[in-house]
């Protein structure tokens, strides 16, 4: 007899846990909406003020790829060909530290990635963030600033860095 109770009892348990399960999958599976994060970096604050709009218009959270090291004004200087910038997108497999990583990526399904255009292309610290982070099964857009150059090269040039992931559309905030 107490053995009996003791199966339905366990039984019960199980048949709740699983049901449980079932209807979060069904609200999330039914559900259309999509989550996303607007991810940027700025050295100088024209993108990030790019994000905040963005992140508006697409009810988006918002994250800021922060370098561990803060750029300088120093390190901005395109002309110096010594400067930290010069240096880091000279070489094409430098990887900036970034200060945090997102831990609830896994939240999102629709990622836009946002940064200063350098030197025709996506600064090496975009690069960071997205080797620190399983992106896969997302879409990714991207959406840059400039003095004026076209977002579409370093769209192109990360969409060929990354063809494991799914890339969506591109845009120039200037
Ligand atoms: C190191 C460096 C390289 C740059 N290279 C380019 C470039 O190739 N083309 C361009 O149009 N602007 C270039 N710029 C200008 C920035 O893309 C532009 O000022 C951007 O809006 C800065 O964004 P932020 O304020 O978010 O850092 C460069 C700026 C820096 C500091």
């Amino acid at each position: 007899m107490k053995r009996t109770l003791l199966i339905i009892a366990a039984c019960s348990l199980m048949f709740g846990a699983c049901a449980q399960k079932t209807n979060n999958q069904t609200a999330k599976e039914s559900s259309n909406m999509t989550k996303t994060l607007v991810a940027y970096f700025s050295a100088t604050g024209n993108t990030r003020a790019a994000a905040e709009r963005l992140a508006k218009e697409t009810n988006a959270d918002l994250f800021e790829i922060a370098p561990e090291v803060p750029y300088t004004e120093a390190d901005l200087d395109w002309r110096d060909k010594t400067s930290r910038s010069t240096l880091e997108m000279q070489d094409k497999s430098s990887r900036p530290a970034i200060a945090s990583k997102c831990d609830n990526i896994a939240d999102y399904d629709t990622v836009w990635i946002g940064f200063p255009v350098w030197w025709y292309t996506a600064p090496t610290i975009i690069n960071t963030f997205i080797e620190a982070h399983d992106l896969g099964g997302k879409v990714l857009n991207v959406f840059a600033t400039s003095g004026g150059s076209d977002v579409k090269g370093s769209y192109n040039n990360l969409k060929a860095a990354y063809p494991q992931y799914s890339w969506g559309e591109s845009r120039l905030m200037n």
